[in-house]
Parts: structure tokens; C-alpha cells; sequence
């Protein structure tokens, strides 16, 4: 653990001394969660709240095109075999990014623990699960199944999982590993205080999976089991296929660096992030990023040029996220609600932003890869993102393409 000394100092280069007010009051318990978690956060970032002209703007923006159901369904058997040889090979891994706070859900619980079931009890894990074992009876064997969780939501994701008994998954194949946190600070750039002896921090964001697994010794190990490929994955999309074969096979096929599942969007400005080329290399640009040339952009074709929207489900291969892993991704200082504590010792919840949280996000990885192949799948049978307890991508929405696909809740 650092000093006292060290933590001045530490803080004083970002402008953050103002985190030890409280040292005199605090107990000795208290003093070293505080002094441990100076040691372990980041504040090197902070600065650019101020100097965001700093922060690298834009490439030129291109179009992408991607590989569509039409050729998928022409070739599926052949890059089914592909993917299916590779599985049982040993050579792709599954990583579930949950390591997120799920707030739009509302649910104080990890978002996996959400029950989405109507007449028994459906879990998202159980129904993430059951998706990979459909993979895993069909390559007849388990799938490396990698869990990220956070600091926040760790203990109580992993005795979920035990509880359940895995859903039936072989424990052996599952390791859970930790991301990192990140500070929040005002519109000032200052860390808020949750308590006296603890600055508010939040997960910092899913873009840092990879570096957080090589921490945690994984990557280690996915080396020595001769893991060539990892399927990435968010948690809330209920329907997706994990460890899909015929996306692995189609990326092998192709000879693909990387691969990104998408969807065709509902309309030119849908709220996903779209596959394009950012100077010549593989990138998404952000629905908010979206200008009204990009909007109206046609193909060859006639269709909307940024046709494709990601679905957070990319498979990038091991030695490639080796060598990137020490680039510094994109920085996204994100406006947010931060609950703090005030000078006079209450705890406030704000009801608007109040703040800012950073974050790296696992999209900005794509452009470090030197081809990425965009793989259409169809929204109705594999893209039910739960973000929302009612409205879009909710609790609701995701419920009724789950009946449609036959899935009794
Ligand atoms: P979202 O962008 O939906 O964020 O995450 P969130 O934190 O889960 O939800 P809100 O915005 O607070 O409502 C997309 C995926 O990335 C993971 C999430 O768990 C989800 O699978 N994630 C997000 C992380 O693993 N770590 C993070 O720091 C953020």
C-alpha cells in the first residue's frame, strides 16, 4: 500500500488534494481503504475535462460494407464447419463484459441477476448460458467462458452463479476477473467524495477487458490453452449467439482480423453505432457522431452507406489485442449523475448530471485492428437488448422477441 506521503503527492499532480480532507477524522480502517484506493486509481486523465482540444479529433469517415444474410445463409454450412473445428480445437473463448452498473435498468442487483422470466423465474445469465450451451452440445464440448465483473459487482455476480450451480455450465471453464475503476469528478475536474474516506469511482468502461484479464493472469493462461480467438459479448442482449460458429468460421474464411456482429439499422439514425472505415481502418462511428452527409450517404447499391449498426459481439484474435493492448485507447468523458457526499456530511443522489465519468469503450478496439468483418444478423432472432426496464430495448421488448424465437419465459 502507498504512503501518506505518497497519496499527497500522488493527488497534488493531478490537482485532486482535496480527496485527504478528511485524514484527521478519519479511523485507521479507514485511512488505509482511502490510501489503497489512491494507490490503485487513475487520475492521469482528469486534466482533459479541461484540455479536451487535446484528445485526438476524428479521422475521415468511410463506408464499410458487410457480409450479408443472403451470403451468409449461401455458405453457412461450409463456415459452420470452419467455426465448429476451431471450437473444438481449443481456439475460441467466450467474454462476457458485466462489469457494467446497468443503471438504466434501475435494479440495485447486477444486471445478469435481472429475472426476465413471466410464469418461472428466467434469469440473463441463465438465458446467456443457454445460448452458449447450444454451441457447446453441438461442438460437443465447453467453452473458456471468461466473466468481468467490477469491484462493485463481483461478489455478489460470482455466489449467483455458484448458487445456480453455473446453469449448468462446467465450473471449470468459467474464471471471473475484475475491471477497473475509474475517478468522477465535477464539471471542475475535481474527485467527489462518496464518504470521507472514499472518492467516488465508477467502472471504467468495457474497453478495458483485455488489460484487466492480463492483469488478473489470463491471458497467461489463454496462451498456454492455445486460445486464438475471443468472442466478446455484452450481458444484456438475451438472445445473442455466443461463440457462434458460423460468425467464427465466417472471420476465419475470410481472413478477417477481427469480426463484428451487426445489425441493419431500422432507420439512418438509429441509436447504434455504425460500422464504417476511419481513415482507411475498421472503426464505429457513434450514433451522436452521425452528420447529416453520414445520414444521407448512399451506397452502390442505393442503401443507407452506414446501414450496419454493432451489436457489442466482436471477435478479435488473442496475439492482436497482445500487441495493442499498451496503445491508449479514445477517452469518452461521459456526463453523469454522480452521487456524492456534500461538505456537511449528507449523502446526495442528483436527480440531473452533476459530473463526469471517463471511460474507454471496447469499440474504439476495433480501430486498432488492422481488418474488421462486419457479419449481418437478424435483429428479431439474435439482438433483444435489455437497457431499459420499459420503452426501447427494455425488459418488455426483449420479452416479446424471446416469444417470438420461441423462448418460454
Ligand atoms: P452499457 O453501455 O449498457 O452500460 O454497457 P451499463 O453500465 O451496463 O448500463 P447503464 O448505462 O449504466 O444503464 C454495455 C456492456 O458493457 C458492459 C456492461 O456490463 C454491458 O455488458 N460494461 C459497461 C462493462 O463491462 N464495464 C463498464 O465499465 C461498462
Amino acid at each position: 500500500m502507498i504512503t501518506y506521503e505518497q497519496a499527497r503527492e500522488k493527488l497534488a499532480a493531478a490537482g485532486q488534494e482535496h480527496a485527504l480532507q478528511y485524514w484527521d477524522e478519519l479511523t485507521k480502517e479507514e485511512r488505509e481503504a482511502l490510501l489503497s484506493q489512491i494507490g490503485a486509481l487513475d487520475f492521469s486523465m482528469i486534466h482533459y475535462v479541461k484540455d479536451r482540444d487535446e484528445l485526438p479529433a476524428r479521422g475521415k469517415i468511410t463506408p464499410l460494407g458487410a457480409m450479408e444474410l443472403s451470403e451468409i445463409e449461401e455458405k453457412k454450412e461450409h463456415f459452420k464447419e470452419l467455426g465448429l473445428a476451431a471450437i473444438r480445437q481449443g481456439k475460441v473463448a467466450a467474454v462476457l463484459l458485466a462489469g457494467g452498473m446497468g443503471t438504466r435498468l434501475g435494479s440495485d442487483n447486477p444486471k445478469c441477476m435481472y429475472d426476465i422470466g413471466i410464469t418461472h423465474p428466467v434469469f440473463i445469465m441463465q438465458r446467456l448460458i443457454e445460448n452458449t450451451m447450444d454451441v457447446v452440445r453441438e461442438a460437443g464440448c465447453f467453452i473458456p467462458f471468461y466473466i468481468m465483473t467490477s469491484e462493485k459487482n463481483h461478489d455478489a455476480t460470482v455466489s449467483f452463479m455458484k448458487e445456480h450451480n453455473y446453469f449448468g455450465y462446467d465450473p471449470e471453464k468459467i474464471r471471473f476477473f475484475t475491471q477497473d475503476m475509474a475517478p468522477a469528478v465535477d464539471y471542475d475536474g475535481k474527485v467527489y467524495m462518496e464518504e470521507k474516506y472514499r472518492i467516488a469511482s465508477s467502472p471504467n468502461g468495457n474497453g478495458g477487458w483485455f488489460t484487466s484479464m492480463a492483469k488478473a493472469g489470463l491471458v497467461d493462461e489463454l496462451k498456454k490453452n492455445g486460445v486464438e480467438w475471443l468472442n466478446c459479448f455484452a450481458v444484456d442482449n438475451v438472445l445473442q449467439r455466443i461463440a457462434d460458429p458460423v460468425f467464427v468460421g465466417a472471420v476465419l474464411d475470410r481472413k478477417a482480423a477481427s469480426g463484428a456482429k451487426v445489425v441493419r439499422k431500422v432507420s439512418p439514425d438509429e441509436k447504434v453505432g455504425a460500422m464504417c472505415l476511419e481513415d482507411g481502418k475498421p472503426s464505429i462511428v457513434e450514433y451522436y457522431d452521425m452528420t447529416p452527409e453520414l445520414l444521407s450517404a448512399k451506397n452502390e447499391k442505393g442503401d443507407p452507406a452506414y446501414n450496419f449498426g454493432v451489436i457489442l459481439n466482436y471477435l478479435f484474435r488473442e496475439a492482436d489485442l497482445e500487441k495493442v493492448m499498451n496503445e491508449k485507447l479514445m477517452l469518452h468523458i461521459v456526463e453523469k449523475k454522480i452521487p456524492y457526499m456534500a461538505p456537511d456530511g449528507t449523502h446526495v443522489k442528483p436527480e440531473k448530471p452533476n459530473g463526469y465519468k471517463f471511460e474507454q469503450l471496447i469499440l474504439d478496439m476495433v480501430h486498432e485492428m488492422d481488418s474488421c468483418l462486419p457479419f449481418e444478423v437478424d435483429r428479431e432472432k439474435e439482438f433483444a437488448p435489455i437497457k431499459n426496464r420499459t420503452g426501447i430495448d427494455s425488459v418488455e421488448s426483449a420479452r416479446a422477441l424471446c416469444g417470438k424465437c420461441g423462448i418460454v419465459l
